[in-house]
């Protein structure tokens, strides 16, 4: 019989401890600490988390060293290519998937009817002033859902909890196109549930004023189909991730027993960071500051210089030790739309593909297993698709809402008690 058990030796006292190892489906076994304190009296100290399991989850798996990602157990690539992102965010919320097409349309069309915003949510746009980053519109916008949705969860009802999903996913696209009009002083347009859920999204941030981001001379949007495709393989790629830092945040933040929204608002400031979904906006900024193919040495440099603070953004991941799989389907993409007509900004492909080669034959980067994330690429097909760079990361936040809405359920299922770590005093 497998031992199924782990000795602590304590080479002071000699004392010896067991500890169970928790079984999984998939991966690394782990050390069920959650009584070491009371059977030791010592702490474990992992800054960062980087080898504690926080929860147990059945929603998503990653095996970083062979660059694999499975959504309910399916891999990504498999989704990407024959489902939408609304089928997607079914699998995620639901653990079902549409059996058919008329399933799949009818869940995008209830999606698109719960997209309107309560009148009265206007005003916390209107709150804040033109050049105002839109994630910060955002978080405190889904902050605000929680006062129209008074409800908490009532997880005994599993209608109740789909519903409170369903309203999230539906009414992000309308709440960060709001953000952004506002951010420019434009007026506000409402969703027109005629088209489907990527697409009304496009049109609720393109429509009026003319030529701006493509509204043609007889006043109409203009949508390629293909930029609609190409979105909603963006979304579904950044669906869901694990426990990454903003799904972490949604966790510990709906542990206390807040209003899930709540949780999901502080998830929103949590993804807001360069290090995680920030990353996006920083990729083009940094293009741009490179500007030109024959500086990438130059800045491959700067990333090797101890004294030099510069970091290659969209470069590196705590768990991924290889090539992200969503980097990889990103630039597979931005090549094919490339080729199907919608095109890049050829400087900026032409830098970054420049500065992937070189970096992947570096010492510095093969040491420490730097590749590409899904950030590296992402920004240069958004920008195609007339993206706003500060959109990057909301996009991002309407991609990751499946995943948030999930595992904040799975969570509260789970009974989980409240996220309470300890600290290893080192003061007065
Ligand atoms: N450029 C240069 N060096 C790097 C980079 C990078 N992008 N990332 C890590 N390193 C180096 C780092 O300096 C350290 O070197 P040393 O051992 O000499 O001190 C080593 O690699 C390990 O780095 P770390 O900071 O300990 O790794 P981490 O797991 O704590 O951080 C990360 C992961 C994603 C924050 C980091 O790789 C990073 O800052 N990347 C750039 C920002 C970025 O692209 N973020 C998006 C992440 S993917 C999307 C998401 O999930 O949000």
């Amino acid at each position: 019989m497998e031992n199924n058990t782990i000795t602590l030796i304590n080479n002071s006292t000699g004392e010896k401890f067991n500890f169970d190892l928790i079984n999984c489906t998939r991966g690394p076994k782990a050390i069920d600490f959650g009584k070491l304190f009371e059977r030791t009296g010592i702490f474990s100290y992992d800054p960062g988390y980087a080898s504690t399991a926080g929860c147990k989850s059945t929603i998503s798996y990653i095996d970083g060293n062979n660059g694999i990602l499975l959504y309910r157990g399916i891999p990504i690539q498999d989704l990407v290519s024959k489902y939408k992102f609304t089928d997607i965010c079914q699998l995620l919320i639901s653990d079902k998937l549409p059996k058919n097409d008329i399933e799949s349309k009818e869940f995008d069309l209830e999606l698109r009817q719960l997209g309107f915003l309560h009148e009265g949510l206007i005003n916390i746009f209107k709150a804040f002033p033109d050049g105002a980053h839109p994630m910060a519109n955002l978080s405190s916008a889904v902050g605000a859902l929680s006062t129209f949705y008074k409800d908490y969860v009532d997880i005994s009802d599993d209608n109740g909890y789909q519903m409170m999903a369903k309203r999230m996913i539906a009414k992000i696209t309308t709440l960060v196109a709001f953000s952004y009009r506002n951010s420019i002083g434009y007026p506000y347009i409402y969703p027109d549930i005629s088209r489907s859920y990527v697409e009304n999204f496009l049109y609720m941030l393109r429509a009026f004023p003319y030529g701006k981001l493509g509204v043609n001379i007889d006043g109409e949007v203009e949508i390629d189909p293909l930029e609609v495709e190409a979105l909603d393989k963006i979304f579904s790629l950044h669906a869901e991730h694990g426990q990454n830092a903003s799904t972490t945040t949604v966790r510990n933040v709906a542990s206390t027993g807040v209003h899930p929204y709540a949780a999901i608002s502080a998830g929103i400031n949590a993804l807001w960071g360069p290090s995680h979904g920030g990353a996006n906006e920083k990729v083009l900024n940094q293009l741009a500051e490179i500007d030109d193919v024959s500086n990438v040495p130059k800045f491959i440099d700067r990333v090797k210089d101890k004294n030099d603070p510069f970091r290659l953004m969209g470069f590196g991941h705590r768990v991924y030790k290889s090539y992200d799989p969503r980097a990889k389907a990103i630039k597979n993409l931005k090549d094919e739309l490339d080729k199907k007509g919608i095109k890049m900004n050829a400087k900026f492909s032409d830098i970054a593909e420049k500065l992937e080669e070189v970096a992947l034959k570096d010492e510095y980067f093969i040491e420490r297993k730097l590749y590409p994330n899904v950030d590296f690429y992402s920004g240069i097909i958004l920008t195609a698709l007339k993206i706003p760079v500060s959109l990057f990361t909301p996009i991002f936040v309407i991609g990751r809402m499946p995943g948030w809405c999930s595992q904040v359920i799975e969570h509260i299922k789970s009974g989980a008690r409240i996220t309470r770590p300890r600290q290893v005093y080192e003061g007065k």
